[in-house]
């Protein structure tokens, strides 16, 4: 069955490539096996290189990239850039959306083109505090999640996974219950199984918002939950073993 994927999203930190190496190693060593666990570290671009040399066991990943392929398009990177350098792109991701002004049609193209160009996308949805309240979170999502499909002839063998992060829940120490997340991925998986249902099952889900080591094995109990997009809590290395110990432990279990 599906292998479940924690992810690292180190965002805009830590502020030297000494500390990032540092990270890299401790979080590489700490790693379960790869059989078992997909683990992903996701650093700033500028230190993909050399943060992929200094590690063996762990997979890295991009936080965002670029649909074209090369273009005058300042400041950004490209797919054919990060391929063979990084093995994931999140795409999507809420702070994207929020300060980049990333739109659902815009991640629809971003994966068919990480896809495209062997990149695994990390497909990241999520609803707002507001959204949440005013009782759309499923039409939210629905439509979040088509758009950022809607580009893929079908899901199987494209290494795509999901994210839901509900918006309100990142960086704010606010996780869902484990209840909630589960009722939004068991939903993802529903809409999985709409557009492809052979792949559906296989396609793993995670859920991301204030993820620590004292929540994570209760959020990987969940059936429809296959792992964690992880962002402060991945800075620190006590915390992320934790986490990652917590998927090991909930994938023997299945
Ligand atoms: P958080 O961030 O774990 O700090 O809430 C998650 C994310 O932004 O992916």
């Amino acid at each position: 069955m599906r292998r479940p994927v924690v992810a690292g999203n180190w965002k805009m930190n830590p502020t030297s490539l000494r500390e990032a190496i540092e990270l890299a190693r401790t979080v590489d060593a700490a790693a379960p096996d790869p059989d078992a666990v997909t683990t992903v570290i996701c650093p700033p671009a500028i230190w993909l290189a050399e943060v992929e040399r200094a590690v063996s066991r762990v997979e890295v990943g991009a936080q965002t990239m670029h649909f074209a392929d090369a273009g005058a398009f300042t400041g950004e990177t490209s797919p054919s850039m990060l391929s063979g350098l990084a093995g994931f792109v999140i795409l999507g991701h809420s702070e994207r959306r929020q300060y980049d002004g990333e739109t659902d049609e815009g991640v629809g193209r971003k994966v068919v083109s990480a896809v495209a160009h062997g990149l695994r996308p990390i497909a990241a949805v999520g609803e707002r505090a507001d959204e949440r309240s005013a009782g759309t979170t499923a039409a939210v999502v629905d439509r979040q999640v088509r758009a950022a499909l809607g580009g893929l002839e079908r899901l199987g063998g494209t290494g795509l996974v999901i994210a839901y992060e509900p918006v309100w829940a990142i960086g704010t120490g606010d996780a869902a219950t484990a209840a909630d997340a589960q009722e939004v991925c068991a939903q993802i998986r529903a809409i999985l199984a709409d557009l492809d249902p052979a792949a559906a099952p296989e396609i793993p889900i995670q859920y991301g918002g204030s993820v620590t080591a004292d929540n994570a094995a209760e959020l990987f109990a969940e059936v429809d939950i296959d792992g964690a997009l992880v962002g402060g809590a991945s800075l620190k290395p006590e915390a992320i073993a934790a986490i990652l110990r917590a998927a090991a432990e909930s994938a023997a279990r299945e």
